[in-house]
């Protein structure tokens, strides 16, 4: 977002902006309260409110990037929202988010002058809740673009639907988007212009026309340039690098580029830092915006090292370039991905599995931001741990059933008084129930017991409080919930 609503720019001499960084977020504050509070003013705080030196459950990536004054963005869709493990992470992770398709002109214009928000608004509202910056996506695009926008031939009627569109979706999030992609996707590999119902109708001034109507439609918006392929030097960089300081040169409002980076595992450009340099030195910020790694599928332990070296290399790139404002990845896990879909035979590409486990990727990534990752043991600051004791837990257990399968939802809580650091629910499933998937913690069949062991992000459950997790099975009409149900070894009360 830029500093302040006003039409005239302040860094139209191409010099650099240091210190437009954005809001750091509370635990730099708490650590730092930490430190300076007595030893009894801290115990009494206690490990609630503070974060310690080093914790039970890994860094959320959003603090770690926030010390280095970037953030850690995710591509999320609001529909999935429903499944907790998805939930989870997204709420946990990430300070900023980016709508995969919600605010694309099919979802909000599908309709001449019939704008459809609901979708839109969903992205934004999340971003608001979990104070995360609002990352528009995208204004002009040749894809996911109706077909009545594709129709239009007379570049005066076009070049009003493209304004008016603009005008329509940046104006009704004006003040609460960061940054828009204005233009997605404008090139093609050799560094001409892509075609498009834009191009051909209005010709290349369209990408100006573009901007200069995002700018007045939000002033305080950055207004970026997105494509793929761009990463590393090469013929469409280079075209996407001389647009740039043209567009600069004549006064158009252009702040950023993002550089899509949807990779191939063992393949990162070996000039992303160089190529991200030279585009901040036009005076725009840089941001790698769909990061995704994907490798062939089944993914085999060698390729998923390979991924996490790579997930490393991206972010010590972005993090050597002071404007570049961080990296967004293009979904929370395997399970959501656009990949495997677009690139068959591949996938995998994300930071989670599709059980909502962190991969290897995960561990590097978070690594290489210099998230604290936790010691999976307790807080020094927990009661000691006691053996599990019957009714030391409790559980909900319910069924959301179709014919043939069914959705558990299981949620336990700690009815002891002391906090597990780890869990591991086991249960007698009733006959003809068979577990599919499952989300938030690792689960697992064997015979008629099901097992679900915590998640690296849900193990720690402090007494009285409650985790929430779920799987799919399948069944043959008996759809009733375990009679009986362990965590640790402790039988839980049920109901
Ligand atoms: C993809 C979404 O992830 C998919 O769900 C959708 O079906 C197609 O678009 N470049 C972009 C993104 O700029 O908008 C694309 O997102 C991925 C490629």
């Amino acid at each position: 977002m830029r500093d302040a609503p006003t039409h005239q720019r302040l860094d139209d001499d191409f010099s650099p902006r240091p210190g437009r960084r954005r809001r750091r977020r509370a635990p730099v504050v708490a650590t730092a309260l930490a430190a300076a509070l007595p030893t009894v003013g801290a115990a009494l705080v206690g490990a609630a409110t503070l974060t310690p030196a080093h914790a039970a459950d890994p860094e959320p990536l959003r603090d770690a990037a926030a010390r280095h004054g970037r953030t850690i963005g995710v591509a999320l869709s609001p529909g999935h929202l429903s499944q907790p493990g998805y939930a989870a992470i997204a709420e946990r992770e990430f300070s900023l988010v980016v709508g995969e398709n919600a605010m694309k002109w099919d979802a909000t214009e599908p309709s001449r002058g019939q704008f459809s928000w609901s979708q839109a608004d969903q992205v934004a509202d999340f971003a608001e809740t979990h104070d995360a910056e609002l990352y528009g996506h995208t204004l002009v695009w040749h894809s996911q673009l109706p077909g009545w926008v594709s129709s239009l031939a007379d570049p005066t009627d076009l070049r009003a639907a493209m304004t008016d569109h603009i005008d329509a979706v940046a104006g009704r999030y004006a003040g609460r988007v960061a940054a828009w992609d204005v233009v997605n996707e404008m090139w093609n590999e050799d560094g001409t212009r892509r075609d498009s119902v834009f191009q051909r109708v209005l010709g290349d001034g369209y990408v100006a026309d573009a901007l200069r109507a995002a700018r007045a439609a939000d002033p305080q918006a950055d207004l970026c340039l997105n494509d793929y392929n761009i990463e590393g030097a090469g013929a469409k960089s280079d075209a996407m690098y001389r647009l740039v300081a043209d567009l600069k040169a004549d006064g158009v409002p252009v702040d950023c580029v993002g550089f899509q980076a949807h990779l191939i595992g063992g393949q990162v450009p070996s000039t992303l830092r160089s190529n991200l340099q030279r585009f901040a030195d036009l005076g725009v910020d840089v941001r790698i915006t769909e990061l995704d790694i994907r490798v062939p599928t089944p993914a085999s332990s060698a390729s998923l090292a390979q991924q996490a070296a790579d997930y490393r290399t991206v972010t010590e790139a972005c993090l050597a370039v002071d404007r570049c404002t961080g990296i967004t990845v293009w979904g929370v896990d395997d399970g959501h991905s656009w990949v495997p879909d677009v690139f068959p035979g591949q996938g995998a590409a994300l930071l989670w599995d599709a059980s909502y486990a962190p991969k290897p990727a995960y561990t590097a990534f978070a690594d290489a931001w210099g998230a604290d990752p936790g010691d999976g043991d307790p807080d020094p600051t927990d009661p000691p741990t006691a053996p599990p004791a019957d009714g030391d837990c409790a559980v909900t257990w319910t069924a959301n059933a179709w014919s043939t399968g069914y959705t558990g939802s299981v949620t336990l809580t700690n009815t002891s008084d002391a906090a597990w650091s780890s869990w591991t629910l086991a249960a007698d499933l009733p006959a003809g129930q068979h577990l599919d998937q499952g989300w938030s913690a690792t689960w697992s069949q064997s015979g008629t017991t099901i097992t679900a062991t915590n998640a690296a992000w849900n193990g720690t459950v402090a007494p009285g409080a409650s985790v929430a997790v779920g799987y799919n099975a399948s069944h043959t009409g008996d759809t009733s919930a375990p009679a009986s149900v362990s965590v640790n070894g402790a039988t839980c009360t049920t109901g």
